[in-house]
Parts: C-alpha cells; sequence; structure tokens
C-alpha cells in the first residue's frame, strides 16, 4: 500500500491547529497497531466525540463482553506447514476478496473527521477493502475513487413503503452497488448513557462538532440525547416479511445485520437473505446480549452453510479476526478500528489500519499453519479452560 505521507501530516497538522507539538509530530507510521490508534484518536478527538465513537450502550456489558469472547477464544497452531506464500483470498457473494476484513457501516463519521464517508471510501477504493456504506458517497462513484466492491446500508424505514423501496434499489443497482445491508437491531433508539451524560445532539455526528467558545463550551443541545422517553414509533417496524419484500424487490444479494441467535440465523435463510451478520451494533444497541464471537457458533450451526455468515464486535487483530474465521465467519467486519484511524490521519489512516489488521492475519496465519483461507476451520481454536 502506498501512503501519501505529507498529505496525511497536513490533515492532521489541520485539524490540530494550535495544539501541541508533540502531537502535530505524529506520523502515519507511529501507531504500530490498533490500539496505538486508538489511543491517538483519544487524544485528538474532542470527549464528546470520543465518548460518541468508543461508547456502548447502557451498562456496557456487552461491549465488555464483545473483547472478553474474543480473548477466551485460544488458537491452536499447527507446526511443519509450509507457509512460506500466504494467501488471504476469499470469495463471498460472487465477489472476489483481496481479504476477509470488510469495513462496517457506521453513522455519524462527520464529528470525527470532516465528510469522513468520503474519506472512508477513498480508502476502501485503494485498499481494495468491501466497504458497507451509510450512504452519500456519490462523489466518489463518479470520479471512480470508492471500492469497488460496496454495499448500501439500510435500516429498514424506507422498506415499509414498497415503491420507495423500488427506486432504491433502483437506483442502487444503477449505481454498481454489490449489496443491500439490512441493520435489523436498531429500531429503537437506545441509551448510550455517555451521550445522555455528555448532552450530545445527534445531529451534530451529522454536521460536525459545533466549535467550543472561549471557556471550552458547546452549544447547549437543542435535542440532546435522553433518559425517561417511552418507545414509540408513529408507523409500524419492519418484520421478516419485510426482508421478504425487499429480497424479491431486488436483484443484488440482501445482507441482515444484527443477527445473535440460531433462530435468527435460520429465518434470514427462509426469508431469502444471502448472508448474515453476527453482530450487537458495537455492543450500542441491545445491552447484555453477550459477545458476539460467543453467539457466532450456534447462528453458524443453524444455517448450516446454506449462507454465509459473517461477524463483527470487538475485532481488533490479526489473531481476533484468525478466531473469527475459525469459528465459521466468512468474513470479519470492522468499525471502530477505522475509525480511529480515521479520526488521526483521514483516509490514509483508514488504509493504514486495514494495512496493519491484514498484515497481522497473514502473521498470524504463517505462525499458526494455515496457508490459505480453506486452512482454516473449527480445529484451529478451542474454547479456554476455566482456572481449575
Ligand atoms: C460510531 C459508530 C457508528 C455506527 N453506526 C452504525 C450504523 O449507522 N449502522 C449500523 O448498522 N451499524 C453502525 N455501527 C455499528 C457497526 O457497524 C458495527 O456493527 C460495530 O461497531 C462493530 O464493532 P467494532 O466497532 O467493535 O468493530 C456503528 C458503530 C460505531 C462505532
Amino acid at each position: 500500500m502506498q501512503i501519501n505521507r505529507r498529505a496525511a501530516f497536513r490533515h492532521l497538522a489541520g485539524m490540530f491547529g494550535a495544539a501541541p507539538f508533540a502531537a502535530l509530530a505524529q506520523d502515519l507510521k507511529d501507531p504500530i497497531n490498533v490500539f496505538d490508534f486508538q489511543a491517538l484518536a483519544k487524544k485528538k478527538l474532542d470527549p464528546l466525540a470520543w465518548d460518541y465513537l468508543e461508547g456502548g450502550s447502557e451498562d456496557e456489558a456487552s461491549l465488555h463482553d464483545n473483547r472478553a469472547g474474543v480473548r477466551n477464544i485460544i488458537i491452536r497452531p499447527r507446526m511443519l506447514v509450509d507457509t512460506h506464500k500466504i494467501d488471504l483470498k476469499t470469495r463471498l457473494l460472487g465477489l472476489d476478496l483481496d481479504y476477509p476484513i470488510i469495513l462496517d457501516p457506521a453513522g455519524g463519521k462527520n464529528c470525527f473527521f470532516p465528510m469522513g464517508e468520503l474519506e472512508v471510501s477513498r480508502a476502501a477504493g485503494r485498499a481494495n477493502a468491501l466497504h458497507i456504506t451509510n450512504g452519500g458517497i456519490e462523489e466518489t462513484l463518479q470520479a471512480g475513487t470508492a471500492a469497488k466492491n460496496w454495499w448500501q446500508l439500510t435500516t429498514g424505514g424506507i422498506l415499509t413503503n414498497k415503491p420507495r423501496t423500488k427506486t432504491f434499489v433502483k437506483r442502487l443497482e444503477d449505481q454498481g452497488c454489490k449489496g443491500i445491508c439490512f441493520t435489523v437491531d436498531i429500531m429503537h433508539v437506545s441509551h448510550r448513557e455517555r451521550d445522555i451524560h455528555n448532552g450530545l445532539e445527534r445531529a451534530w455526528c451529522e454536521s460536525g462538532l459545533p466549535k467550543r467558545d472561549a471557556a471550552g463550551k458547546l452549544p447547549v443541545a437543542k435535542n440532546p440525547w435522553r433518559t425517561g422517553i417511552y418507545p414509540s414509533k408513529p408507523e409500524p417496524l419492519p418484520t421478516w416479511e419485510t426482508l421478504q419484500d425487499l429480497c424479491e424487490a431486488t436483484s443484488l444479494p440482501v445482507i441482515v445485520k444484527g443477527i445473535m441467535t440460531a433462530e435468527d440465523g435460520d429465518k434470514c435463510v427462509r426469508y431469502g437473505a444471502k448472508a448474515c451478520i453476527v453482530s450487537n451494533h458495537g455492543a450500542r444497541q441491545q445491552d447484555h446480549v453477550g459477545g458476539t464471537i460467543e453467539a457466532l457458533p450456534e447462528v453458524v450451526k443453524a444455517v448450516n452453510g446454506r449462507i454465509p455468515v459473517l461477524v463483527d464486535g470487538g475485532f481488533r487483530r490479526g489473531t481476533d479476526i484468525l478466531k473469527g474465521l475459525a469459528l465459521g465467519a466468512s468474513a470479519v467486519c470492522i468499525a471502530r478500528p477505522y475509525l480511529y484511524g480515521m479520526a488521526c490521519f483521514g483516509q490514509a489512516g483508514v488504509e493504514r489500519v486495514l494495512e496493519l489488521i491484514k498484515v497481522e492475519l497473514a502473521l498470524n496465519m504463517g505462525l499458526a499453519g494455515v496457508p490459505n483461507m480453506r486452512a482454516i476451520d473449527r480445529s484451529l481454536v478451542r474454547v479456554r479452560v476455566p482456572a481449575l
């Protein structure tokens, strides 16, 4: 990967303004893993934006469980396998992927970096990654700088109206979109308590955070995130029939994101989805659902090879990705890792994070004796034995 270090430095310098020299001196190559990018992003972002990026809902129990679950899986490396050539290539829903790491959708990118969606779209184009976009990438599509393979996110509001669904899918098909990712775990506004304590106005994450005044205060939010509001919606919410209608309305594969149980994995297949993503929305929606890597095996078992199963939530390292693949995921999606990269260096940061995780994956495949995707199976991992 070629990184334009000067451009990245210019971005950074522009963003830090009068920040101390130590921050300005940060070079794209200084962070050597996702956790370094995480620490740097925390320093760089306004605390409100940081909490929006990093936080989960309520007790953040699932946030903890996503990482703890990954740590609970142990790799069983095999020796004396020739791994002098390591191949990360894979096929997913008819697409040739250079590596099994996908960029998850993330709303509110503009409070981490101006025009964030376009930065990510260009990075995915350069890094040849599959990008699940929240939308608004017409500029990169027209310029030919977007990812070759991209899926459009929908949260389903539009889908309960058939004529609007038709227009929506037609536009995507015409634009060369390769799949529709239907997020099913965001039917109500969750309590993200960091954001509620901070008085965050969610719309700020679309427009970019307003400037703080001389006393360091942000304007008072007109419509801050709140608790104590009974959940209700004016219109009926999407159901499995809505998924079926969407699948019938388009030639594009529909990928359901937000599955945490065997029952729902099976329903994805029966209602026409072409893949599903085991996900708890980065622990930002329903809390206390456990870690996603814990839920992955039951979904894989229920789906039984009928459609690919993907996973996300807490994957930070190449070893983490390897564990997800060994437990039956066809690919692993990431969100916060690339958002850290973007917060620090824009497009170049996203590319660098992808490169670092990709190389870690290849290296650990080499060390574990699995030179390609076919060689990775359930026997590569075990669950940690509890302390005696
Ligand atoms: C800042 C942020 C915004 C997100 N916005 C969306 C969204 O608009 N739609 C969606 O389906 N998931 C959204 N997610 C969830 C991610 O797509 C993904 O499921 C999750 O974050 C993966 O876990 P990870 O961040 O630990 O990699 C968001 C996540 C973050 C961190």
